[in-house]
């Protein structure tokens, strides 16, 4: 049975992957059409492997993509840029992101370059996207959800934007209204280029409320996906509501897409706290520049 979203894994590790897709399959869905990683998902599962003494993480995430890569050969895998964002020298600026990226997309044959949703990442974003498939990530708000949308125009692959709802909901605010909000605004004004990716899921009502919002895509890590087979993949109805109490709503904007990119507030402190703990959660185990 076809789902109105597509089913990413979000994780680093490639059993979870096969045992993702057969657990789809099996119940009837197309199976794992994706895959996305980040700096902290790999980190982690390099320490549980093999300790934290090895400094050869940057080949460890090159491995590990490549095995998923064999796992799902025709699904989009995100692989991260990465570097230090209070040395922007260190890593994250623009040439910094483009020379990544352009070894990154040389892994796999289905990588999706993954890129911050900040001025130095949308200006290599902008320039990628003609080369390959991009995935602009922490992205918290409306505005940096714009600014993808008008400096990805001219793409020539795929492009996706990936809210993080969970963030959000961890410190009271209703996450999944920006992706209600960014949908509401690609459908009134957009040309459809831009595929929503509801990430940061840590609920079955996120993949209820992101189902039922047609969100292009949903990567769901893989115990929460164990959970959702748990209660029997429930779908959600025509009239369902997303009722989680205590989460402040978050308003939609009426913004045009037609204009400079630049000109959007693509601040967010989300953003800056997230890029912080990728190179936390990367230089545990290697301080060497990736
Ligand atoms: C998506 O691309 C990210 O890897 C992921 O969804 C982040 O989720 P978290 O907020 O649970 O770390």
């Amino acid at each position: 049975m076809e789902l109105p979203s597509k089913i990413f894994i979000d994780g680093g590790d490639p059993a979870e992957t096969k045992a993702a897709d057969e657990l789809l399959k099996k119940a009837g869905f197309p199976g794992v059409a994706g895959q996305t990683t980040n700096p902290s998902l790999i980190a982690k599962r390099f320490k549980k492997e093999l300790g934290s003494t090895n400094k050869d993480l940057l080949d460890y995430y090159k491995k590990t993509v490549q095995e998923i890569s064999r796992i799902i050969p025709n699904g989009a895998i995100s692989i991260q840029v990465i570097g230090d964002p209070a040395r922007p020298a260190g890593g994250l600026t623009t040439e910094d992101m483009l020379s990544q990226a352009r070894d990154r997309i040389t892994w796999i044959p289905n990588g999706v370059v993954k890129f911050p949703a900040t001025t130095a990442g949308l200006a290599a974003a902008e320039v990628f996207c003609q080369e390959g498939p991009v995935n602009i990530t922490l992205t918290f708000s409306q505005e940096q959800a714009a600014a993808v949308y008008v400096a990805t125009k001219a793409h020539n692959y795929d492009v996706y934007v990936s809210p993080f709802v969970g963030r959000m909901d961890d410190r009271g605010e209703k996450g999944m209204d920006v992706v209600a909000n960014i949908i509401e605004m690609y459908k009134k004004f957009g040309d459809g280029h831009v595929q929503v990716l509801t990430a940061s899921v840590r609920t079955v009502q996120h993949i209820l409320y992101a189902l039922w919002l047609k969100s292009d895509v949903i990567t769901i890590p893989f115990q929460l996906l164990k959970e959702w087979e748990t209660q029997g993949f429930p779908l959600p109805p025509e009239d369902f509501i997303y009722d989680v109490p205590g989460l402040t709503e978050i308003p939609y904007k009426e913004l045009s897409l037609d204009v400079d990119w630049h000109e959007f507030d693509l601040h967010h402190d989300l953003t800056d706290i997230g890029l912080t703990k990728f190179w936390e959660d990367w230089k545990t185990i290697t301080a060497a520049t990736p």
